[in-house]
């Protein structure tokens, strides 16, 4: 499959080419990040001349395999995916290879052979739930401490790698359990169900020492739960998640929510970088182009990182 990678290299060799026309296959807006994600992928676009052809998959990957063929039949130059689930993608991969269309994955993972995608632009998404863990190992109060778990959608790498980064960071600390943990779909509102059932199953709460939420939304969504409840958020159950969108650090300020790991939403630019070196004179980007994964906790002036935050489209 390298084959059909080496042969646009070659082709765009000659001529200095760079990716003019992108396809961009989205998963939906699910959340704030998400919609930061699209907003600066669209800005990195615009700045660079790229003529952007965006599809709204809305969750479903037929929807964003439907794109992938659409973006080959319009002859794109390259196509950026954000992959909803991580299974699936072989066939619509190799289709887009045999069109000698590089791809680049934006945010999360695939398990098809490497050799389908030009590259990847994420952060270790195992790493984001060891950093939210070992922040809870190193900040529970004293004693026991029953966690419930929000997960992202179900079969995306986040969600899977998530969990396990989590599990890995806790584990060896017997007084650390995690109790209950279910999908709220990466949403404000899945969260909030979510956790309104957990609260109802934990004694109102009252058994729940700790929320861990694979994103701010749902940890948003649930911190909403939770005060409905009467119960404390960030005091009564600590509330750990990952993204740092403005509206965790707005919690944080308010001391609702206690640590947010970041995933900054700029996946397009170092993959319009990568395509452009590569389309230009066939410079091969590593096979996975890692972002940081900072930790946050309300000692990090909430408020000022809420400002810095708040325009940049999410
Ligand atoms: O794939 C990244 C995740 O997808 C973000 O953490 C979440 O907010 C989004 O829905």
């Amino acid at each position: 499959m390298k084959k059909y990678l080496l042969g646009a290299a070659l082709a765009a060799l000659s001529t200095g080419a760079t990716a003019q026309t992108i396809g961009f296959s989205q998963i939906g807006s699910e959340s704030g990040w998400r919609a930061a994600e699209t907003t600066v992928t669209q800005q990195q676009a615009e700045e660079r001349g790229i003529d952007l052809r965006f599809s709204d998959a809305q969750q479903r990957q037929e929807n964003q395999i439907a794109a992938i063929r659409s973006f080959v039949a319009q002859g794109v130059d390259a196509i950026l995916l954000a992959p909803v689930v991580a299974t699936g993608w072989d066939s619509v991969l190799e289709e887009a290879a045999e069109a000698e269309i590089p791809v680049v994955l934006l945010d999360r993972m695939v398990d098809s052979d490497p050799s389908l995608y030009l590259t990847a632009v994420g952060s270790d998404l195992v790493h984001e739930g060891e950093v939210a863990g070992q922040w809870l190992v190193d900040n529970k109060p004293e004693g026991e401490c029953r966690v419930v778990e929000l997960q992202g959608t179900t079969g995306s790498s986040p969600a899977i790698d998530r969990a396990n980064g989590f599990l890995s960071a806790i584990e060896g600390h017997d007084d650390i359990e995690i109790v209950r943990s279910q999908t709220g779909d990466f949403t404000r509102s899945g969260g909030k169900e979510v956790m309104e059932s957990f609260l109802q199953a934990e004694g109102g709460g009252d058994n729940i020492c700790a929320l861990y939420a694979h994103n701010d939304d749902m940890a948003l969504g649930a911190i909403q739960a939770i005060k409905e409840a009467g119960i404390d958020p960030g005091d009564d159950i600590l509330i750990v998640s990952i993204d740092a969108v403005p509206d965790i650090f707005l919690a944080m300020a308010d001391g609702d929510a206690n640590a947010t790991v970041e995933l900054t939403p700029n996946m397009a630019g170092p993959a319009f970088d990568a395509l452009d070196a590569y389309m230009n004179d066939g410079t091969e980007p590593e096979k996975f182009i890692q972002t940081e994964s900072t930790l946050y906790t309300q000692a990090d002036d909430p408020m000022g990182e809420y400002e810095a935050r708040k325009d940049l489209g999410y």
